[in-house]
C-alpha cells in the first residue's frame, strides 16, 4: 500500500508537455468571393453567421491528409533538432484518413523517415486533438514513451460538397505537428475533462463509405460520402457543452479568468466562440480566434491557434482549451505552456 502511494506520487510529478509545434497550410486560399460563384451565398452571410473570411484547400492529384501531416512533421523535426529515430510513438488526430487502413500514423511516419515507432489514428471529429493529447499524456505519465509525435490533420475538402451551401463555407484543410515529452517542471497537461455521447450521431456524420453503407454508385450519386450536419442542433449543444466543460475545468483547478493567458476554443463558428466566452465570463481579449483565416479545420483548429500563439507564449502561461465535435464528443483541457520561444 505504501509503495503504491509512493509510485502514484512519483507518477503525478511527470507531466506531458508540448515541447515544439509547427504547421503546414496548403497554399490555395478559397475565399468567400469564390464560394459565392459556386453556391448561393455571400461574404456578408458567411461573416455574419460564421465569421470565416477564407480557408486553405489542399489541391493536387494524389495529395492527402498524410502529405500535409508529413510536411508539418518534417518542419517540426527540423525546427526542434529532433532525429526521426528518437520518435517512439506517432499519434494522429483525423477523421479524413488517406484510407480506412493502414493508419495515417503509419503513412506520416513513412513519409517523415520515422522508423522506430508504433502508432495509430484517433477518430473524435473536431475533438480529435484534445482526445489525442490526452492519449499522449497517458503514455507519457505512465513512463512508457519519451518522445511522441502528435499530428492533428484534416483534409476536410475531401468530404465537403461544394454544391451544398450549408456546409461548404465552413471547412478548411490544415495539419499541425507537435512534440510531446515528459517534464518534471509542473508544466504541460495539468488536467483534462473529456466526454462523448453517441446519441448525437445523427446530427453530424458521413452517411456512406463505412461498413454500414459501403460506397456504391448509388451512395456517390446521392452525395452520401459528404459531411452531413444539422447545424442548428449542433450549435446549441456545442455552446452548452464547451462552456460547461471549461467552467468545470477552471473551477476544479481554482482558476479565475484573470489567471488565464488564453482561452482557446475549437474554431467552428465565431458565434459559438463568442457565446462560450460570455458564458465563461472571459473577456474577448483573452479568447483566441483565427477562424477568419482558416475556417473549421476539424482536428487542427486548436493546434493552429497554439502554433500562431507560440512566439508570444511564456513558460507557465495558463491555457484552457475547449472543444466540441461529431459523436458527440467534447471536453476541456488545462495546459501550462512549457517553454519560451
Ligand atoms: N449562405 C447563405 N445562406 C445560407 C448558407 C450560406 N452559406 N447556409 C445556410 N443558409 C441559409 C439556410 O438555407 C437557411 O435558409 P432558409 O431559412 O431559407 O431555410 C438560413 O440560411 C438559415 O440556416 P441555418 O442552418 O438556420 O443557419 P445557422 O444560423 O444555424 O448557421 C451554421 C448555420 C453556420 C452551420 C451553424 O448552425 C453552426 O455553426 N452550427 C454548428 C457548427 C459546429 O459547431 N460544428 C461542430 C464541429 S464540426 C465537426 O465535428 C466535423
Amino acid at each position: 500500500m505504501v509503495y503504491t502511494n509512493i509510485s502514484l506520487t512519483m507518477k503525478n510529478e511527470i507531466k506531458a508537455a508540448i515541447t515544439g509545434i509547427d504547421a503546414y497550410l496548403p497554399e490555395y486560399i478559397l475565399t468567400n468571393q469564390e464560394l459565392s460563384t459556386l453556391v448561393d451565398t455571400s461574404d456578408e452571410w458567411i461573416m455574419q453567421r460564421v465569421g470565416i473570411k477564407e480557408r486553405r484547400i489542399l489541391k493536387g492529384e494524389g495529395l492527402a491528409t498524410s502529405d500535409m501531416g508529413a510536411e508539418a512533421a518534417k518542419k517540426l523535426l527540423k525546427k526542434t533538432g529532433t532525429s526521426p529515430d528518437d520518435i517512439d510513438l506517432v499519434l494522429v488526430a483525423t477523421i479524413t484518413p488517406d484510407m480506412a487502413f493502414p493508419s495515417t500514423a503509419c503513412l506520416i511516419a513513412e513519409k517523415s523517415g520515422i522508423k522506430n515507432f508504433w502508432g495509430f489514428d484517433v477518430s473524435a471529429a473536431c475533438s480529435g486533438f484534445l482526445f489525442t493529447l490526452q492519449t499522449a499524456t497517458s503514455f507519457i505519465e505512465s513512463g512508457q514513451h519519451k518522445k511522441i509525435l502528435l499530428v492533428a490533420a484534416d483534409k476536410m475538402s475531401a468530404i465537403t460538397d461544394y454544391t451544398n451551401r450549408n456546409t461548404c463555407v465552413l471547412f478548411g484543410d490544415a495539419a499541425v505537428a507537435m512534440l510531446i515529452e515528459p517534464s518534471t517542471e509542473n508544466v504541460g497537461v495539468m488536467d483534462s475533462l473529456l466526454q462523448a455521447d453517441g446519441s448525437g450521431k445523427d446530427a453530424l456524420f458521413l452517411r456512406a463509405g463505412g461498413s454500414l453503407k459501403p460506397a456504391s454508385h448509388a451512395t456517390v450519386d446521392a452525395g452520401e460520402h459528404y459531411i452531413y450536419q444539422d447545424g442548428k442542433a449542433v450549435f446549441k449543444v456545442a455552446v452548452t457543452k464547451m462552456a460547461d466543460a471549461s467552467v468545470a475545468m477552471m473551477e476544479r483547478n481554482n482558476l479565475s479568468p484573470d489567471d488565464l493567458s488564453w482561452f482557446i476554443p475549437h474554431q467552428a463558428n465565431l458565434r459559438i466562440i463568442d457565446a462560450v466566452g460570455k458564458r465563461m465570463g472571459i473577456g474577448s481579449d483573452k479568447v483566441m480566434i483565427n477562424i477568419q483565416k482558416y475556417g473549421n479545420t476539424t482536428a487542427a483548429t486548436i493546434p493552429l491557434c497554439l502554433w500562431e500563439l507560440e512566439r508570444t507564449l511564456k513558460k507557465g502561461d495558463n491555457l484552457i482549451l475547449s472543444t466540441f465535435g461529431g459523436g458527440f464528443t467534447w471536453g476541456s483541457t488545462f495546459l501550462k505552456w512549457a517553454y519560451n520561444s
